[in-house]
């Protein structure tokens, strides 16, 4: 199959709109990431999105509608709380779950009787999903596992000859996916970070938890949060979090390379000074972390691009946008992380080098 790129604007967005109601998958940019799409009634559609992506059946799939008034469409009830967060945050980076309508199939919602719903904040975005007249149920549009796609290119890269379409919109302003709060639960229960921050959800809504698999590597209660369970995000090369000071770092680069590694820094612009000649890029630009949130996904990419096989990424302070921002790099190193008192060992257990 050939993979057209159309910058989306009115006319792609009715091409759009044909294609998926024959029955085809479309990618689409919103301003978190890029989505891949079908419509929600369209069953052997919706089977193109997980057999494009190879994503496992059990992980639901966001629904994606245009306005609040289509929320109904999807869900069978809107609790309290959940007004609140729609009134207060859509359109916008996040999504609401809700207990499911029962036209929603099975297929969509990995088996749940819940359905995660969004309304982009992305305006052309809205007026693709407007074009299709239909909740659009729509993954992140990678390849599963590797780091979602925040051009039109990275989705390129990752589905070329596997869909018929991708709408360009260019880069992706958030950087990482939408904040996903269940309403299902007692408490709203906080089952992904984004850029809707739990310091604002709570602001709004009083009381919200906190999934543990948020920031553990948390195999036992899946089931809230299926997406936590699967690998993510990664690139090829290995990233390790270093939880230290910039000196650690540099001595942990330097080890890489005794140990006959090519290594790179994803580092903070404001400590420039420290690094020397060593390999970089910069992850947070003008000491604003939600710039690391929007470049981290695109430098996981970048790397493998430029042949780096080792990423030693610094830790941040997980309040704010940076519980995401850490969220995201923790599942990228598979939970590796090293500090001041790691030794040659440690960083060789997390290399995987023998001896
Ligand atoms: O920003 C985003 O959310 C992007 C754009 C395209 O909108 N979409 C996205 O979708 O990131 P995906 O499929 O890559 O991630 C969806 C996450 C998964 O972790 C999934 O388990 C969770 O949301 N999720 C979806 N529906 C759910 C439900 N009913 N209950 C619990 N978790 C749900
Ligand atoms: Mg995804």
């Amino acid at each position: 199959m050939k993979t057209e790129i159309l910058p989306l604007n009115s006319s792609s967005a009715k091409k759009a709109a044909e294609l998926i109601h024959s029955g085809n998958v479309v990618a689409f940019p919103t301003e978190t990431v890029y989505g891949l799409g079908a419509s929600v009634f369209d069953k052997e559609a919706v089977k193109k999105i997980f057999a494009a992506k190879g994503r496992p059946a059990d992980n639901p799939l966001i629904v994606h509608v245009a306005s609040k008034d289509k929320i109904c469409t999807v869900a069978s009830e809107i609790p309290k709380k959940a007004q609140i967060a729609i009134d207060t945050f859509m359109p916008g980076p996040i999504t609401v779950v809700l207990p499911k309508r029962k036209e929603i199939s099975p297929l969509v919602t990995g088996g749940k009787d819940t359905v995660g719903v969004r309304i982009p904040e992305h305006k052309l975005a809205r007026m693709f999903l407007e074009e299709c007249d239909c909740p659009i149920p729509a993954p992140s549009a990678n390849s599963s596992t590797k780091p979602s796609p925040t051009t039109a290119k990275h989705v390129f890269d990752d589905l070329n000859g596997k869909i018929p379409l991708i709408l360009d919109g260019g880069a992706c302003l958030g950087g990482v996916e939408s904040t996903v709060i269940s309403f299902c639960t007692e408490t709203p229960t906080l089952l992904r970070p984004g850029l809707i921050t739990l310091e604002m959800l709570r602001d709004a809504l009083g009381e919200v938890d906190v999934h543990p698999s948020v920031l553990e590597n948390c195999k036992v209660d899946s089931v809230a949060s299926p997406g936590m369970k699967y690998k993510h995000y990664s690139p090829k090369a290995r990233v390790i979090i270093v939880s230290g000071s910039a000196e650690t770092v540099c001595s942990l680069y330097d080890s890489a390379l005794e140990l006959s590694k090519r290594p790179v820094i994803l580092w903070n612009e404001k400590d420039k000074d420290v690094l020397g000649s060593r390999a970089h890029y910069w992850l947070i630009e003008h000491n604003c972390i939600s710039s690391a949130a929007r470049n981290l996904f695109a430098l996981l990419r970048q790397v493998d691009d430029e042949g780096f096989d080792t990423v030693f990424i610094t830790a941040v302070d997980k309040k704010d946008e940076g519980l995401s921002v850490m969220n995201r790099m923790l599942r990228a190193s598979a939970f590796t992380v090293l500090d001041d008192s790691s030794s040659l060992q440690d960083l060789k257990t997390a290399l995987q080098i023998n001896g």
